[in-house]
């Protein structure tokens, strides 16, 4: 069985924001939605939810349970069940946590280019936001983070692992040095772990809890990335060892917007789906590769080095020299990417696209981009 083998005019059913933004004739890789049906087992499991008509609040603690057994089993993680809440979603516990540990006008650290939404829970919650760079090759640029954490007004870190849309996979020896550093400085590590099980063949995700000197974080992490739930709101606070005040110290309401269809179906994918995100691990890789040979022989001047986390490239179109890469694809080559510039001023010149798709729909991108330079 292949996941991502849904055809345009299939997708293009969708109401969804990634089939709905763009006109019509626009081929969309762009926001983190996979192009693949539901898993049998949450199918099987939100019809009989509608069937009871049990569409009421949420209870018990089976998603974390899902999400501890998940972690022991993939990662040798193991945690408590008091290490765990339930939260609305991955961004709202974010903001819940920095609320926690953070005071308005504290500095909250940041490694740019990341997610969008990374800049927004930080200077949109009236916190200072301090970008510290990746490095170029998209690693956690250590002295500038212990730099950056130095200044007496920053009071966290809220890190991205893996990280999105560099791909970038820290290490253990990565995570464990940045940990050592924010507790030197009294800084809380926040981390977003929700593409943790989208990590290549091969390759191996380290979860933030299991570094010892590291128990002093905290994180945010669902299973709507990596099994494509975002439609089902629920998500998860996990706190380390020593970080467990923070979960009795979160406001009021944080963890009371969990949908109970969304606990449902996460906590179904956690428990019966894990050899489909497998599955979808190993077609995005071949896809990574895909994407690598089609830029090389049609576009050979564009950068694109695949990293083995998550279904997202980052893709370097300077060498182009357009103005604005993404809107020259998306308004001549009627093709949406995410603009580089979104996630750090400093990446105009750069596109995210979405490889949670089929290897059609991946030619079809990268054949646009090329006919819209020869326009
Ligand atoms: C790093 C990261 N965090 C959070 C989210 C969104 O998660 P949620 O919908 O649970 O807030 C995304 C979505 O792409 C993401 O890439």
């Amino acid at each position: 069985m292949t996941i991502f083998s849904l055809t345009e005019a299939e997708l293009r059913e969708r109401r969804s924001l990634k089939w709905r933004t763009y006109d019509a004739d626009v081929l969309p890789l762009w926001v983190a939605e996979m192009d693949a049906a539901v898993q049998p087992a949450v199918r099987r499991e939100l019809d009989a939810a509608l069937d009871r008509g049990d569409t009421g609040y949420p209870w018990g603690t089976d998603y974390a349970d899902a999400y501890r057994a998940s972690a022991v089993a993939r990662w040798g993680l193991k945690l408590d069940p008091g290490q765990l809440r339930r939260g609305g979603d991955v961004m709202n516990a974010v903001v819940c946590v920095l609320e926690t540990v953070t005071d308005p006008g504290d500095g909250v650290v940041i490694t740019a280019p990341v997610y969008p939404p990374f800049w927004q829970v930080t200077s949109g919650y009236r916190r200072r936001t301090v970008a510290v760079a990746l490095t170029p090759q998209g690693r956690l640029d250590l002295n500038a983070l212990e730099q950056a954490f130095a200044a007496p007004d920053v009071t966290a870190f809220l890190l991205c692992s893996p990280h999105n849309p560099t791909g970038t996979v820290h290490t253990a020896a990565e995570l464990a040095a940045v940990a050592t550093l924010c507790a030197a400085h009294g800084v809380r590590l926040v981390v977003d772990e929700i593409h943790a099980w989208l990590v290549d063949p091969g390759a191996a995700f380290v979860p933030i809890l299991s570094i010892p000197e590291a128990q002093q974080a905290v994180v945010a992490v669902s299973a709507g990335k990596s099994w494509n739930l975002a439609a089902f709101k629920a998500g998860l606070y996990v706190a380390g060892e020593q970080a467990l005040d923070v979960l009795d110290d979160l406001p009021p309401l944080a963890q009371q917007s969990t949908g109970h269809l969304g606990a449902l179906a996460h906590a179904t994918a956690l428990h019966e789906e894990q050899a489909w995100v497998d599955q979808v691990r190993s077609e995005v890789a071949a896809n990574k590769q895909l994407l690598s040979d089609l830029l090389h022989a049609l576009l050979p001047s564009v950068e694109y080095r695949p990293q083995p986390g998550t279904y997202l490239a980052w893709v370097d179109c300077t060498a182009l020299g357009l103005a604005n890469p993404a809107r020259h694809f998306e308004q001549t080559g009627r093709v949406a990417f995410s603009p580089g510039r979104n996630f750090s001023p400093e990446h105009q010149q750069w596109v995210r696209i979405n490889l949670a798709t089929s290897p059609a729909i991946i030619t079809a991108a990268v054949e646009r981009m090329a006919a819209s330079l020869r326009r």
